[in-house]
């Protein structure tokens, strides 16, 4: 899969550490920054990865920043993405499962390193189940 990575000063770490574990399961990475523990903001970021998921660019995407709202904030701005944030494996599983979501987000501050792995893990290797979460998700940008 090609996958899209985004985080802010806070998921830096993290974000190195997914780029590295996912190459070596075989993905394509396109990193969009910030690469620096320099203070910045979030939403110059997640544009970039959020853009590259609805062009196609990318199959699906990780964004990463201190609590993880930021980034879904943001993220959810965009018609093409669903992003969904997780903080323990269930709702990472649910996430795809339920909300379909095109973008997993995670919450450096606030999860180990370990649980985001796990994290990514189940989302990735869970499926959408469709049916109603299909007619639910149709209705998020019918208003
Ligand atoms: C940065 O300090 C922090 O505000 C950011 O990482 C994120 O938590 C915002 O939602």
């Amino acid at each position: 899969m090609k996958i899209g990575i985004c985080c802010d000063h806070a998921g830096v770490e993290y974000k190195n550490k997914l780029i590295s574990y996912l190459l070596g399961k075989g993905h394509e990475m396109v990193n969009f920054g910030t690469d620096s523990t320099e203070s910045c903001d979030y939403p110059d970021f997640a544009h970039p990865l959020a853009n590259a998921v609805e062009s196609g660019e990318v199959d699906c995407g990780i964004a990463i920043c201190g609590t993880g709202n930021g980034m879904a904030i943001t993220l959810n701005h965009h018609k093409g993405v669903r992003a969904g944030l997780a903080w323990n494996v269930e709702v990472a599983k649910l996430v795809k499962q339920h909300n379909n979501a095109n973008v997993l987000v995670v919450p450096a501050r606030f999860a180990s390193y370990n649980m985001v792995n796990a994290m990514v893990r189940a989302w990735m290797s869970e499926e959408f189940a469709g049916g109603r979460h299909q007619r639910r998700i149709d209705k998020i940008t019918n208003y």
